[in-house]
């Protein structure tokens, strides 16, 4: 059996097939080549979750027991590398778009646009007012 170690998520999806087969699910590496044929959801399911990348959400969605939790321990080879809880490492962007701080604005972003109003209120006026009570 291999050493505990950690994976980088490139290596993982070197392990996609039949014979050699390893997924990555809430941060831990599971070796399943030999539970493949086993798997009472099958083995294709498996294999596609494996090739996809992070296959946390899919055995999720699956809603599994709590047998099945406790059989993947006697899988787990190791742990994904920089796994950071809630975020899926294999994200193309580690913070996808919803899950970035909302853009704050400061004061200034403000003062351009009132500035902007303000001189065209000034020319306006101007304009109306000033330059016809001149003539
Ligand atoms: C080490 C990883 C996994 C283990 C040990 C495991 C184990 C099990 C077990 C014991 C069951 C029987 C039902 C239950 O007890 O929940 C099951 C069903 C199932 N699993 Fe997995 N599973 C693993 C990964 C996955 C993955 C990655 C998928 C991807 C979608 C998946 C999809 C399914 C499906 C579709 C079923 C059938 C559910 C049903 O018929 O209601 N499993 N699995």
């Amino acid at each position: 059996m291999q050493a505990f170690q950690t994976y980088s998520p490139s290596e993982i999806s070197l392990h996609t097939t039949k014979k050699d087969c390893w997924l990555s699910i809430h941060g831990k590496v599971y070796d399943v080549t030999t539970f493949l044929e086993d798997h009472p959801g099958g083995e294709d399911v498996i294999l596609h979750a494996s090739a996809s990348g992070d296959a946390t959400q899919a055995f999720d969605d699956v809603g599994h027991s709590s047998t099945a939790t406790s059989m993947m321990e006697s899988y787990v080879i190791g742990t994904v590398e920089g796994y950071v809880s809630g975020i899926k490492p294999t994200s193309r962007h580690w913070l996808s778009k919803q899950e970035q701080p909302p853009p704050s604005y400061s004061f200034t972003d403000y003062l351009l646009p009132l500035l902007v109003l303000g001189i065209a209120f000034a020319a306006w006026y101007y304009l109306t007012f000033y330059s016809k009570a001149k003539a």
